[in-house]
Order: structure tokens, then sequence, then C-alpha cells
């Protein structure tokens, strides 16, 4: 009996033991759990936006040391997150940015911006390739947030990457004002005779409501910028050409002061140019000649 006592003594001991080292053992693995989580999620939300963009900043200006007039990718970070942390993901109106585009002073020769509209991967091939043209996406604001979806919210100190307004969804959203800050602005520094690459697969390749038709168009200056041309790049089946009604809104949405042109080029010589880098820039761009298919079709239609 007595002996049973003690063996149920030092058992019920040994049990007390037990339990106690594992509620220690439980308690360090919940403590480290919540450093770690903690830690892991403050790296992971606001964080890694940051880096990826002080990241694409820092790439940007190790290969194009001489297209930015600034180098401070951490004040950039700084300046840009002012323009919406805080604010209401449909509150954050182009005037925003206003610090940020006036901080980053682009330095481009006249004579190489090159505005589009609904000829994104074409138009970037040809300027990642090709030195002669400047889209705003090869300029240090636009290569950085390229691609990027950023928002914050009313009383917030973050930075959001999923769950932000689309970009037709409101109109003062934090990516959209963007844009058209950085594209207002892209359009008011150009200089010289400047360029734009529309899409001649489309039934109207200007649109007054895009960016190019609505922001850039209306920001050129008439002091600076002596010409337009339109570079419509066309496949040998489409029907669109520069007589198109829909430039006759480009033309009266441009200063008058500014000489309007329009060419159509054949889609096989800028992906020539792309690949071909013996071309000189130059040729890339000449006016192609329609297919005789086509320039029967359309005098079949003048004649009716
Ligand atoms: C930068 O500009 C200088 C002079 O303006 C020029 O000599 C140099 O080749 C340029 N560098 C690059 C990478 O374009
Ligand atoms: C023109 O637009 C069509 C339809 O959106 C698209 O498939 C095509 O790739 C565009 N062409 C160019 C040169 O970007
Ligand atoms: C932001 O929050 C404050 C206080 O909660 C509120 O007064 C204000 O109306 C909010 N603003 C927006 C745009 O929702
Ligand atoms: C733009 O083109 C016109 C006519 O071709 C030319 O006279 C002018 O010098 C050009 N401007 C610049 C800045 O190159
Ligand atoms: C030309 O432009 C007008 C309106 O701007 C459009 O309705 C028409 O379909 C366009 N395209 C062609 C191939 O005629
Ligand atoms: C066009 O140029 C003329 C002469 O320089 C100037 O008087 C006029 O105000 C300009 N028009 C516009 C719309 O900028």
């Amino acid at each position: 009996m007595s002996f049973e006592d003690v063996t149920n003594d030092s058992h019920r001991k040994r049990r007390y033991r037990f339990i106690f080292v594992g509620a220690v053992v439980l308690a360090i693995v919940i403590g480290l759990a919540v450093v770690l989580g903690v830690t892991v999620k403050n790296l992971k939300k606001p964080d890694s936006f940051k880096n990826v963009v002080i990241g694409k900043c820092e790439t940007y200006l190790k290969e194009n040391t001489n297209l930015s007039g600034y180098s401070d990718c951490e004040t950039i970070w700084q300046v840009f997150e002012q323009a919406y942390v805080g604010r209401d993901p449909c509150d954050v109106p182009p005037e925003a940015y206003y610090p940020l585009i006036n901080l980053v002073k682009n330095q481009l020769a006249c004579n190489t911006m090159l505005f589009w509209s609904k000829t994104k991967t074409l138009v970037h091939e040809f300027t990642e390739n090709r030195e002669c043209l400047v889209t705003l996406e090869d300029t240090l604001l636009g290569f950085t947030f390229n691609e990027l979806t950023w928002c914050s919210k009313n009383q917030s100190k973050e930075t959001f990457t999923t769950d932000c307004p689309l970009w037709s969804y409101c109109v003062n959203n934090p990516v959209r004002s963007f844009w058209i800050k950085a594209s207002a602005n892209f359009a008011a520094i150009a200089c010289g005779n400047v360029s734009t690459m529309l899409n001649g697969s489309l039934e109207s390749p200007f649109s007054s409501t895009s960016i190019f038709g609505d922001v850039e168009v209306r920001n050129l200056d008439s002091t600076k910028v002596h010409s337009l041309t339109v570079l419509l790049v066309t496949k040998d089946t489409d029907m669109t050409t520069c007589e198109n009604a829909s430039f006759k809104d480009l033309q009266s949405a441009l200063n008058p002061n500014i000489t309007y042109n329009c060419r159509e080029v054949p889609l096989t010589t800028v992906q020539g140019c792309i690949s071909n880098l013996d071309i000189p820039c130059s040729d890339c761009f000449k006016k192609g000649s329609r297919r005789s298919g086509l320039v029967w079709n359309t005098a079949a239609k003048h004649s009716l």
C-alpha cells in the first residue's frame, strides 16, 4: 500500500514536471511564432513594396546614368509615399504627385519623345532596343512605377498592393493619378519634333479619352514643340489609314501652332528594327507602301 502510494506519488510528480516542461516549451514556441509572425508580416506588407520601388529605381540609375537628373531613391520613395499614404484610395488627385514630379527632373533630348496609345508592347520593345526614342516608361519615374499597383486607406500609415481601386473604378485613385501627372509632365517637357505610336489595327486609333488624347496632347507646349507625327503602325490586312476621322479629333485637340503629321508605318518595318540593330533608326518609321489589294479596295470604294 505504502509502496503503491510512493510510486503513485513519484508518478504524479513526474507527470507534473512533464506538464510544466511541456507548458514552458509551448510558451516559448508560441512566443517565437508571434515574434516571427509579426516580423514576417512587417517585412512582407509595406516593406516589400518599398523594396521593389527602391530596387527598380536603383536598377534604372545603374543602367541610365544620363537620362535622369536625380539619383536618391530613398527620397523618391518618401516623397512618393506622401502623395497617397493615409488618404482614401479614391481621394488622391493628380496634384498629390506634384512634389514627386518636381523632385525628379528629366533631362531628355529634344526630338526623342515618343507617346503611344494601344501599342504598349511594341513601343516598349522598340525603345528597349533602340536609344533614338524615349517613352515615359523609359524615364526614371515611369520605369520605377510601371506595372505596379498601390494604395493606402484613410488614416492608415500603410501601403497596400491588393484590393486597390481598379483604373476606372474612381477618378482620383493613386495609380491613375500618378500616370496622369507623370504623363502631363512628360508632354510638358517635350520639345522639337515629337511622335506618337498608334495602332492601325483599331477602327479608331485615336481616342480623346486615352491618356495620350486627354492628357498628353493637351499638355504639349507649342513654344517648344514644333511638330507631332502620328506613326500609325499597320499590318497588310488593316483597313484604318491616316485618313481616319478619329485623327480629326486629334488635330482639333492639338494646339494649332504645332504642325500635325501622320505616317502609316508597316508593323514588319518596326519589328525589323527591333531585331536588327544595324538598320538606322531614321529608316524605322518610313512611310510604307500599302498593298496593291488595299489600294484597289480604296479606289473601288471611292468610285462607288
Ligand atoms: C553620357 O553622356 C556623355 C556626355 O554627354 C557621353 O559621353 C556618354 O557616352 C553617355 N553615356 C551613356 C551610357 O549614354
Ligand atoms: C493593336 O491592337 C490589337 C487589339 O487590341 C492588338 O492585338 C495588337 O497587338 C495591337 N498592335 C500593336 C502594334 O500594338
Ligand atoms: C477619413 O476619416 C475621418 C475620421 O475618421 C473622417 O472624418 C473623414 O471623413 C474620412 N475621409 C474620407 C475621405 O473618408
Ligand atoms: C523639326 O522639324 C523641322 C522641319 O522638318 C525643322 O525645321 C526643325 O529644325 C526641327 N526641330 C528640331 C528641334 O530639330
Ligand atoms: C475611322 O474613324 C471613325 C470615327 O472617328 C470610325 O467610326 C471609323 O470606323 C474609323 N475606321 C475606319 C476603318 O474607317
Ligand atoms: C500661336 O502663335 C501665335 C504667334 O506666335 C500666338 O500669337 C498665338 O497665341 C498662338 N496660339 C496658341 C493657341 O498658342
